[in-house]
């Protein structure tokens, strides 16, 4: 989970028997060398390394200005001037360069969100022994996925917390929950498939085994456990009634995510047309969220959750990852 977490979680999951990931999405070749050299240091047993693979959009000149003007009532509210300050960190796709780090570590287990990678890349990938792991949130994505490689795939519901993985439409009309997506893509592909979306309790991960789904992927409910770096804010709205209220938005970075409704997201509609293409719509944004954050406000902040934040309770990732082991070796 980009954003929120570091080898610290991945590793408490993986001690406690599961697969923990590391994600790569916001983590230059450097910052993922140390990344994976300390997630080893704390664990011997397999981990998963996620990267994002999207097709660098070319900038829209009009979009953007359109963008800023709706943004600049905020940008005065905020006292900041948009040609003085320093714009956000964008999310980079995996690379050669990234493949060259990963390389030396051979990770069990390489997933990807938005595709794949170049077949030259996944190829890279796949000479190491590395299973790879793609997100579907369509039949015809996981026959997509199938057909270009995927080893196994996460069915990612809509009630998933975080991006889309949504990748051959835009139109998020196609999105369905994990009840009607797993079933149907468990019955249209070989390879194993990945429950995702809504799972936090033994019952929910009984019922995705029941429907088919060879293992389970878990983001929300993690994301108050005391590895996960979430915000102070971010973990008290989280633990809040506004958890009841998510929806998808690209306003944050440009790709319909699912958060938990803010001010932002009130104000200018959570789809927004003027929003630029992922992930250019990141940068015009994080001034006004550094700014609001510095006063302890939540107004511009990305507070990515899925539907059910039922278990986002402070706990050992351990203990949490325990307890979904034991409900599904049970059920
Ligand atoms: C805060 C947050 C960040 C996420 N970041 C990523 C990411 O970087 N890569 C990815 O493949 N999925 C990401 N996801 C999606 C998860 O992989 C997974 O699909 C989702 O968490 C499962 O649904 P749940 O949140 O209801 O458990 C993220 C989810 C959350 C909640």
């Amino acid at each position: 989970m980009a954003g929120v977490q570091n080898h610290r979680l991945a590793a408490a999951v993986c001690q406690a028997g599961a697969l923990g990931s590391l994600p790569a999405a916001m983590l230059g070749p450097d910052a993922l060398h140390a990344e994976l050299i300390a997630l080893q240091a704390l664990t011997d047993r397999p981990f998963n390394v996620n990267f994002f693979c999207h097709a660098p959009p070319t900038p829209d000149a009009a979009r953007q200005q359109a963008w800023q003007h709706a943004l600049a009532p905020y940008y005065r509210e905020q006292g900041l001037d948009p040609e003085t300050i320093s714009k956000g960190p964008g999310r980079v796709p995996f690379s050669a360069e990234a493949a060259d780090v990963l390389e030396a570590f051979r990770p069990a287990v390489v997933s990807f969100h938005f595709g794949l990678p170049s077949p030259e890349l996944l190829a890279r990938v796949k000479s190491w022994g590395s299973l790879v792991l793609s997100s579907a949130t369509t039949v015809n994505e996981a026959l997509w996925l199938q057909a270009h490689g995927a080893d196994a795939i996460i069915a990612q519901g809509l009630e998933a917390g975080g991006h889309r993985g949504m990748f051959l439409t835009d139109d998020i009309t196609t999105q369905v929950g994990t009840l009607a997506l797993l079933p149907q893509i468990v019955q249209a592909v070989q390879v194993p498939v990945i429950a995702a979306g809504g799972i936090a309790s033994a019952a929910g991960v009984a019922a995705a085994k029941a429907l088919g789904a060879a293992a389970v992927q878990i983001g929300t409910a993690y994301l108050c456990s005391h590895e996960a770096t979430t915000s102070a804010l971010h973990r008290s709205a989280l633990q809040s009634n506004a958890a009841q209220h998510t929806a998808l938005t690209n306003l944050f970075t440009g790709r319909p995510a699912r958060g938990i409704v803010n001010r932002v997201m009130r104000e200018l509609g959570a789809m927004c047309a003027q929003a630029p293409a992922f992930p250019l719509a990141t940068a015009d944004m994080a001034p006004l969220r550094a700014a609001a954050e510095a006063q302890g406000c939540s107004d511009f902040t990305p507070l990515w959750a899925g539907q059910n934040a039922s278990r986002c309770q402070a706990a050992a990732a351990a203990d949490i990852t325990r307890d979904f082991l034991s409900a599904w070796r049970a059920a």
